[in-house]
């Protein structure tokens, strides 16, 4: 299967910058180490962040992956906000505030659920909606009272699909421009082929604040140290380099979205060298393994091949939910008993190693920040994806105070 010219390209661009730095011996990097101070974990910085960002900005909340057929949804909450993905009979998407007009149960029967429907029949009153949110019928609708049905649809949110992906904003009345948001992240998008992926599996893991948890998707530092006897170990074999080949997409001059690639076959820089053995021509994604990370909140560890998609969603300040979507391009229906066995040890395996190595560290981190040890936190000049990530975050932090004091 052929890759796209974009994709190919970009494997080219990305290849010779990683062979230029293992001769070099170096990696991307920054002018100088970035200092955050230890309070911007603190919970009053949360209620800002989860203002200023999560509460305004889309939201990257599903994959088309999961919403494959006319009538399947998504429901999912974040914050303090159940939202219902749903794709009409129309194969629009459309995003609801997941709370009946009548008096705000969920109309599905959890806040966290995958499914098919022919619409939703609220499991309190049985008031029942269709795929489009409209209300359908009331039951017992003589008794109860004149109401408009027109008006007790429920509450839309600004939604777009594009290139396999579902963005949402979860607050009522706020839209947004995806193009605009997205810059040249979505051609990015395009190349991994995502309308073509299948869900294979899922996990949920439970990590500490948002920002820790997401620093560790976006530097490959870490890798040799802390994963030495997993993924290093795995990905050495194969090949390459401590080099990291940072880059960014989007409305501001550090991203926020990203590109960090190079990394992911080990950690010897003479290995990296081998490529030049391989004709150019035949340099393709085979070779070369990035992950691209949409902010606030999203890690995509795959290709059109599949991998991993990573929602992390905050719930409190020192908390966090990351929801694992594996990903592949193979109908799971047609797999045989051996493909669905290797898929279940893998989904376990991502599991593991993330629960047991990253997000260990992350609690230990949470706790150290608390201790009054540190009163700065550093972000090396090679850690330039997490640089960009806290620079992001201070961006929209600040545009927030800025708006609030207009009044
Ligand atoms: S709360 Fe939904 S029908 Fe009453």
């Amino acid at each position: 299967m052929a890759q796209s010219d974009y994709v190919q390209q970009q494997i080219h661009w990305m290849v010779k910058r990683a062979i230029e730095h293992a001769e070099a011996g170096s990696t991307d990097s920054t002018e100088e180490i970035y200092r955050l101070p230890v309070d911007s974990y603190s919970a009053q910085s949360w209620e800002e962040e989860m203002n200023a960002i999560f509460r305004r900005l889309p939201l990257m909340l599903a994959l088309s992956a999961e919403l494959r057929e006319p009538g399947s949804y998504k429901a999912i909450k974040v914050l303090d906000v159940p939202v219902l993905i749903v794709r009409g009979e129309d194969l629009r998407v459309r995003a609801f505030i997941n709370a009946c007009t009548h008096r705000g149960r969920a109309v599905t029967q959890t806040h966290d659920e995958v499914g098919q429907a022919k619409g939703f029949t609220c499991p309190y009153h049985a008031w029942r909606f269709g795929t489009s949110g409209e209300l359908q019928s009331v039951a017992d609708p003589r008794k109860f009272g004149e109401i408009d049905r027109n008006l007790l649809g429920l509450k839309e949110l600004s939604c777009e699909e594009r290139a396999g992906f579902i963005w949402v904003c979860i607050t009522r009345g706020v839209s947004f421009d995806i193009e605009h948001y997205m810059g040249g992240m979505l051609e990015e998008l395009a190349g991994l082929e995502a309308d073509k992926w299948f869900v294979h599996g899922r996990s949920q893991l439970e990590s500490a604040n948002w920002k820790i948890t997401h620093d560790g998707y976006l530097e490959s530092y870490h890798i040799p140290f802390l994963h030495r006897q997993t993924l290093h170990e795995f990905w050495k074999r194969e090949s390459l380099s401590s080099v990291s080949l940072y880059d960014h997409y989007g409305p501001l001059p550090c991203g926020p979205h990203q590109r960090m690639a190079g990394n992911a076959w080990g950690n010897d820089p003479k290995l990296m060298l081998k490529m030049k053995d391989i004709p150019s021509a035949d340099w393709g994604d085979k070779y070369f393994h990035a992950v691209r990370t949409l902010f606030p909140h999203i890690s995509i560890s795959a290709d059109r091949h599949g991998g991993l998609v990573s929602l992390m969603l905050p719930i409190a300040p020192d908390r966090c939910i990351t929801h694992q979507i594996h990903v592949n391009p193979r109908d799971p229906s047609q797999d045989t008993p051996e493909q669905l066995q290797a898929m279940k040890e893998r989904i376990a395996l991502y599991a593991k190693i993330v629960r047991d190595e990253d997000y260990s560290t992350s609690f230990s981190i949470q706790e150290g920040l608390q201790s009054g040890a540190n009163t700065e936190l550093l972000f090396g000049r090679n850690e330039g994806g997490a640089q960009n990530f806290h620079r992001s975050v201070a961006h929209y932090v600040q545009a927030y105070r800025a708006s609030q004091s207009k009044g």
